[in-house]
């Protein structure tokens, strides 16, 4: 049984995030999606709003949970649900010069890998940042993200 977490804030989720998930849900037996929050950070939705967003947005699929992440490291978090790897999207070399030192580290804190997919396609220019500051300002993103995202905006 290979298990991956696929973690983020998720502050919301799009369709770029989904599109890994859904990917990943091909790799492995299970992708448990894992959301973090930071006290530190402010988040536009509070966890139990993001957390059901992502739960609307992937009922019916298979093999993929979704779940709080809680606070500490996301190394610890996986070695406890005993989690094979990490799954990330990547797009763009922005995204790897960030990614790759966290993947390095958390193989350095527990041995936990790190999995990445080419995001392509119509989503790679999209982040929750982007979605947030667009919707805010009245434009229209009802292309980047799942239904019940678009109604909570
Ligand atoms: O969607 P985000 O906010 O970019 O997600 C970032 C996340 C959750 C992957 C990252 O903040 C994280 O790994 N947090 C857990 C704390 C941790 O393990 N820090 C050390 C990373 S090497």
């Amino acid at each position: 049984m290979r298990r991956v977490v696929c973690p983020g804030s998720f502050d919301p989720v799009h369709k770029g995030h989904l599109e890994i998930i859904m990917r990943a849900a091909g790799l492995f037996d299970e992708v448990v999606v894992a959301v973090s929050t930071n006290p530190a950070k402010q988040y536009r939705f509070p966890e139990e709003v993001r957390l059901e967003m992502i739960g609307e947005s992937l009922s019916g699929i298979s093999g993929v949970t979704v779940q709080p992440m809680g606070h500490g490291l996301l190394a610890e978090y996986c070695k406890r649900i005993g989690a094979d790897a990490i799954i990330k999207g990547l797009r763009g070399s922005t995204d790897y010069s960030f990614e790759t030192p966290m993947a390095a580290m958390n193989r350095h804190l527990t041995g936990v890998e790190t999995v990445f997919l080419h995001g392509e396609g119509p989503y790679q220019h999209v982040s929750s940042t982007l979605i947030k500051e667009v919707a805010s300002l009245g434009g229209d993103v009802s292309s980047f993200v799942p239904k019940a995202v678009l109604q909570r905006l």
